[in-house]
């Protein structure tokens, strides 16, 4: 028997590709790739041959593949649901998910009881929680959680290939949509999309500052073009800035601040398909500066590393419910941002 963890993928886009397969390349005495699929054969089997792994076209041929340890899911959003629960109930040793596990919060309600029936646990890909360098800061914030008045997230950054191809030569890139007049739906799907896809990396560490969200509101939203969101919220009295915009930029930035009346707090990540070292946190407090990272390794690595952990028993799983929090707060704010572009001049909607 193998004494690493046989890894299985569903999806083999790039991300796949650009992320996962090159740190993996970095943790061989962990883990090894034994098994690819894809919808598309053609791409399943190219993927695979890079890495010496069988390939099929179908999730079940992974799933019944008893070389398979750890399934990694790295496919479109809407089949994850399905996907992360067959894998559970597969009796697989743990299952990677990309962000977002689900895509409602009945989804994750059940993804979480299944976990919870089955014994398998979940690890969630939104790498900037496994960050070397946010996790530092957050064992040294103090009470910068319940001081906190202003939190922003801020993201810019240029289209996906430019990063995916410092990584990998992507084998069936996506091909982009074609440009199009935009109607208020289009937008408000925009949006939406723009949370679920990309600020959803962030959303988790903001909820570990405002773990409570019953008093979400969100105050303005509106989409970008060609792609990306500028929101403003409040949690608990705290105002929360999210924007993004992916544009042909050249300078990439991806920076979360929190603010209260005695501390800031500013975290630089990589961008995402990156690897090249942790984010950067710096902590000032009056008269004091604290900066931890970049450390050698980044998220990516991190959630790989944790889920060897969990499965040696060496770390609790990720609390479910938890997840399931993260997800139906990630579901909150793009509904809502999604309701007030459909409708900006409702009451009570300017408040
Ligand atoms: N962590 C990160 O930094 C990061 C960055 C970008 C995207 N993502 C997430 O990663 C996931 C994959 O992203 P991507 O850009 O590679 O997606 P993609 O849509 O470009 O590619 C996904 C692949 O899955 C295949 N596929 C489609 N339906 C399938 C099915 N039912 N079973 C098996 N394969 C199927 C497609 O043929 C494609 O090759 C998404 O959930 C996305 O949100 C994560």
């Amino acid at each position: 028997m193998s004494s690493t963890l046989g890894v299985g993928f569903l999806g083999a886009g790039p991300v796949t590709q650009a992320i996962h397969l090159p740190t993996l390349a970095r943790l061989t005495d962990t883990f090894h790739v034994v098994h690819i699929s894809d919808v598309d054969a053609d791409t399943a089997d190219r993927v695979a041959g890079r890495v010496g792994a069988s390939s099929s076209t179908s999730a079940d041929a992974v799933l019944d593949d008893p070389r398979v340890d750890v399934v990694a899911i790295c496919t479109p959003h809407r089949f994850h649901a399905a996907q992360v629960i067959a894998a559970c109930r597969a009796g697989k040793r743990a299952v990677l998910c990309e962000k977002p596990f689900a895509t409602s919060a009945d989804e994750a309600a059940e993804i979480a009881a299944v976990s919870a029936e089955t014994g398998v646990p979940i690890v969630v890909g939104a790498m900037h929680t496994f960050d070397p360098g946010w996790q530092a800061a957050t064992a040294h914030w103090g009470s910068l959680p319940q001081n906190s008045h202003t939190i922003r997230s801020s993201i810019v950054l240029p289209p996906n290939p430019r990063f995916e191809d410092f990584a990998t030569e992507v084998i069936s890139p996506r091909t982009s949509p074609p440009a199009e007049a935009r109607s208020v739906e289009a937008q408000a799907a925009l949006a939406h999309a723009g949370i679920m896809g990309l600020a959803i990396h962030d959303l988790p560490l903001v909820r570990t500052l405002l773990p409570h969200f019953d008093d979400l509101a969100v105050l303005s939203a509106c989409a970008l073009a060609p792609f990306g969101y500028q929101i403003v919220l409040t949690v608990a009295g705290t105002r929360v800035e999210l924007h993004a915009l992916i544009s042909k930029t050249w300078q990439p930035d991806w920076t979360l601040e929190v603010y209260s009346d005695t501390q800031a707090l500013r975290v630089e990540f990589s961008p995402s398909y990156v690897h090249a070292g942790s984010a950067v946190a710096t902590l000032l407090t009056a008269g004091s500066a604290q900066t931890w990272g970049p450390a050698t390794h980044n998220g990516y690595e991190g959630e790989w590393g944790d889920l060897a952990a969990i499965v040696r028993g060496e770390k609790q799983a990720p609390d479910t419910a938890g997840l399931v929090e993260d997800l139906r707060f990630a579901t909150a704010v793009a509904d809502a941002a999604a309701d007030l572009v459909r409708s900006p001049y409702r009451e009570g909607a300017l408040a």
